[in-house]
């Protein structure tokens, strides 16, 4: 069923399936079943420099075609080392964040070496300081990611989508060290309650996830493998296989799944049965056709 190992950035993966960060990834338990579910890899909630507590609620909301979230990077800090120990040799990937590139330095030295590398997160939407703050700065992202990849060890950066010029903000990171970049992040956003007169959320703005975000994924995989030279792992929507053929079309080597999960946690195995099928595609053969 599945093409056995993919390396991608510096990774190597089961398959081209990997779990996106921020869902199921707090605990080593549920990073280890979404592994046993069939997925090529998987991506932990995003850790920072201290312990932090996110957004007061509501903070998560179902809508047409997805889910906005502004959980505020609710993490342990340091002491998500233990939920990794149980997971060595696993193909897990440690997403961190910070507010400066000597943060990003910090936060990294915890994890080099301990995973099987690092996802930097340069695009939450909604969390002030951190994320797409420095996101959207091409000399920022290109200092945190030369402070985070010092260690040597795989680095992938992931984007967001709320920028004028992804391609700019890739390239940014490939200068500084990235061995692949992950686009995208949630897509900034917000909903009023009509009968309440002010914003659901708690922290009034949040992130969009889920189908109705595929094709910004779509365009902004297709503006990455036009700007970059590293590989390009696609995020935002998937739910089937043709999407994700369709994301390699663009140029993605790899893709996360977040959103799907929620609905049908043994979606990885249902998605590579059939991409790998008897009908399935050449995975690598189709990476990037659509810009021939
Ligand atoms: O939509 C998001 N929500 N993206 C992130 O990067 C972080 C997350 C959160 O914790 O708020």
């Amino acid at each position: 069923l599945y093409p056995g190992p993919v390396e991608v950035g510096g990774i190597r993966l089961r398959n081209h399936l990997l779990l996106a960060a921020g869902i199921l990834g707090t605990t080593g338990a549920s990073l280890a079943r979404i592994l046993a579910s069939g997925a090529g890899g998987v991506v932990t909630k995003s850790i920072g420099p201290s312990p932090k507590e996110g957004h007061p609620g509501p903070c998560l909301i179902v809508v047409d075609g997805g889910i906005i979230n502004a959980m505020g990077l609710p993490n342990p800090s340091a002491a998500f080392t233990e939920e990794l120990a149980a997971l060595q040799g696993e193909p897990v990937v440690v997403s961190i964040f910070g507010g400066t590139p000597e943060e990003f330095r910090t936060v990294a030295g915890w994890f080099a070496g301990r995973a099987s590398g690092l996802e930097l997160n340069l695009s939450c939407p909604h969390a002030e300081g951190y994320g797409a703050a420095i996101g959207s700065d091409p000399a920022l992202v290109e200092e945190c990611t030369r402070a985070a990849a010092s260690y040597g060890v795989p680095t992938w950066v992931k984007l967001t989508p709320n920028v004028a010029n992804i391609g700019e903000i890739g390239a940014a990171a490939e200068r500084g060290g990235a061995t692949a970049v992950v686009a995208v992040n949630t897509v900034k956003a917000m909903r009023i309650s009509t009968a309440l007169r002010r914003p659901v959320l708690g922290n009034r703005f949040g992130g969009l996830s889920g189908k109705a975000i595929f094709p910004v994924a779509v365009r902004c995989v297709y503006d990455l493998y036009e700007a970059c030279s590293i590989p390009v792992i696609g995020c935002g929507g998937i739910s089937t296989a043709d999407n994700v053929v369709e994301l390699m079309m663009a140029g993605a080597s790899a893709v996360e799944i977040g959103s799907a999960v929620i609905d049908d946690i043994d979606v990885f195995s249902a998605i590579a049965k059939d991409l790998y099928g008897p009908d399935g595609v050449d995975a690598q053969e189709i990476v990037g056709c659509a810009h021939a």
